[in-house]
């Protein structure tokens, strides 16, 4: 049986670790290393890592300023080895409930048109694809697909849902 994940919020000191994950998963538009830093120190932010056996292997990010009906979903990855295990889907889960805590009622993010794992994912947990940003993702002029989710419908099927696999928080 493989080693107990768990999510926990990330700090500051997991810089290194989630840039070598942010580096290998975006190997065109990877956020520099002085952006991730700011996000990770931003108050408008939640952002969390998992870790199996001591080691991250993978991270997500929320920004919802205080007060704010909406927020967005600004990045999610696995390292390579540790993805189709349920992990992306705890990651999101936990970043819309930390949403749902505060009071946001419409989530957004954009995802690049060629990726349909993710937008499967987010379809799955109830996002809406609601607009498209023409070739957004240079240098690879790839179009962003928009997507919406109404944060209290998502927390109301709450009972609905089966658990995802491996993750406790
Ligand atoms: C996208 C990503 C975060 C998903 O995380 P994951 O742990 O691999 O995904 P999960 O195991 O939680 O699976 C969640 C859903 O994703 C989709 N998915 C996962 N692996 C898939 C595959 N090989 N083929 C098609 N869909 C797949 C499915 O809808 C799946 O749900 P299901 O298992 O109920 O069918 C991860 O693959 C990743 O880090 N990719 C590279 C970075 C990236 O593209 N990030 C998103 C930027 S918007």
């Amino acid at each position: 049986m493989s080693a107990a994940v768990r999510i926990r919020p990330a700090t500051i000191d997991d810089l290194d670790a989630i840039m070598a994950i942010e580096r290998a998963s975006f190997p065109t538009d990877a956020w520099s290393e002085a952006m991730m830093a700011e996000e990770l120190r931003s108050p408008h932010g939640a952002y969390v890592v998992v870790e199996q056996a001591g080691r991250i292997i993978g991270y997500a990010g929320l920004r919802a300023l205080a007060g704010a009906r909406d927020g967005d979903i600004q990045t999610i990855a696995l390292s390579a080895d540790a993805r189709g295990r349920g992990q992306g889907r705890a990651l999101l889960r936990h970043l819309i409930d930390e949403a749902a805590r505060r009071r946001v009622r419409e989530l957004f993010l954009e995802v690049r048109a060629d990726n349909p794992m993710a937008r499967r994912l987010y379809a799955s947990e109830g996002f809406h694809e609601i607009g498209v940003r023409p070739r957004y993702y240079q240098p690879d002029d790839v179009d962003a697909v928009i997507m919406r989710l109404d944060v209290r419908a998502w927390d109301a099927a709450r009972d609905a849902r089966p658990a995802e696999a491996g993750a406790c928080t």
